[in-house]
């Protein structure tokens, strides 16, 4: 892949043509290329010429997108809402008895990986909360030591919010299947960014939204179910596309005894939220372009010249430089000195200050300063993070 691939990437986006942009893990940015596509939608519906069959091709064609980008069969991903909707999906349908039990770091992970599991322990099933190492990562040892006879789902983040580091996925879904446990990930912070191989990850879920790396929009998103699964899992909730049936009449019943979908469209309901399928299908149209591998030796590159030049700050990141732990995030600060856009460490409050002046969009997490690469950023948005931030500091 060639560099001015990259460029032309760059120059959809038309917030980085006043900003420099290291925030993708908290939101997207929009691309006009899939801003485009959405207006094709609004303008059918402007226009009373809105058809269910272009909309649903346009899922199909999402679905099958992300499905490639991910390594795996498109029958094995259902539309869905959001993170939240993938893993409450799971979460109710892994069949799970009173003493069963779930494995999950609640310290590293977003509340919308922890509620879940709460909400699932009034069931009688017992939450095992394994706690993260002292450097806010998750504990891949120490997860599999809480896995036992009654372990159903073990559940984690690729990539946690804050400090960013990059979770072992593949050792973890390794001692998953061994023991026949349901390895559930949110993945969220790296899809689109870092390359995921699902199967050859031992992943049995992953539930992403698409309004992160995945550059589409709030309410739409993936759920990819292992096909090893399926058969086993019932939904909580079902509504007609959940349900298998042999006439494309849309409004017709089939009969009381229904059968489930046969795939993971067993995890769909209702009408979808087209506005979110057409900018999915473009915005992973762009990213299958220019491929998952570079993107990802790309942003790991950008993010190990940031994380050089802060250190050469004195300003040393919480996530490793180089290497498997390595990701797109690069945090500074103490993490836990402060919260959700707060820092109580004064030096980290003054930075951020000023990189907000200087048009540097990134945000503070956990009291962290927090910044994250995707494949639009180049070298010289890192020149000016490290400027900026040496004027702050001097
Ligand atoms: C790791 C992680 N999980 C989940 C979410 C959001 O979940 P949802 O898509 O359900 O809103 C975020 C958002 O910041 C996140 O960082």
């Amino acid at each position: 892949m060639s560099q001015p691939d990259f460029d032309f990437f760059r120059s959809g986006f038309p917030a980085l043509k006043e900003k420099v942009y290291l925030s993708i893990c908290d939101k997207m940015i929009l691309h006009d290329a899939v801003r485009e596509n959405i207006d094709v939608f609004l303008d059918k519906l402007a226009m009373a010429s809105a058809n269910r069959v272009d909309h649903e091709e346009k899922v199909c064609s999402a679905r099958a997108r992300f499905a490639r980008l991910m390594g795996v069969d498109a029958a094995t991903v259902a539309a869905v809402k959001n993170v939240s909707d993938g893993i409450n999906s799971v979460a109710w349908a892994v069949p799970m008895a009173e003493g069963d039990n779930v494995v999950v770091t609640a310290e590293a992970e977003h509340p919308n990986n922890v509620y879940p599991w709460l909400r699932v322990g009034k069931r009688g099933v017992e939450v095992r909360i394994v706690p993260a190492k002292p450097t806010g990562e998750i504990d891949v040892t120490a997860m599999i030591a809480a896995i036992d006879k009654r372990t159903r789902i073990v559940s984690c983040a690729s990539v946690t919010f804050a400090p960013g580091h990059r979770t072992d996925i593949a050792r973890l879904g390794e001692a998953c299947r061994k023991r026949d446990v349901f390895l559930l990930v949110d993945g969220v912070q790296s899809a689109g960014i870092l390359a995921h191989e699902l199967v050859d990850e031992n992943i049995d879920g992953f539930a992403t939204s698409t309004s992160k790396g995945l550059l589409g929009l709030y309410g739409f998103g993936f759920l990819y179910v292992s096909s090893r699964w399926i058969e086993r899992l019932e939904p909580a909730y079902l509504s007609r596309p959940a349900v298998s049936m042999d006439t494309e009449d849309h409004s017709s019943m089939g009969g009381f005894d229904y059968v489930l979908q046969p795939d993971s469209r067993r995890f769909e309901l209702g009408s979808y939220n087209l506005a979110g399928a057409y900018a999915a299908d473009k915005s992973l149209e762009l990213l299958l372009g220019l491929g998952k591998k570079v993107i990802e030796k790309r942003v790991l590159e950008l993010a190990a010249l940031l994380h050089d030049g802060l250190s050469s700050l004195d300003l040393s990141p919480a996530v490793p430089r180089q290497g498997a732990r390595q990701s797109h995030i690069i945090t500074v600060g103490a993490l836990d000195a402060g919260g959700h856009g707060f820092s109580t460490d004064p030096h980290i409050t003054q930075i951020s200050a000023r990189l907000a002046e200087d048009d540097v969009i990134h945000t503070v997490r956990r009291g962290q300063l927090r910044f994250a690469v995707h494949a639009y950023n180049n070298v010289s948005d890192i020149e000016q993070v490290l400027s900026c931030v040496k004027t702050a500091i001097a």
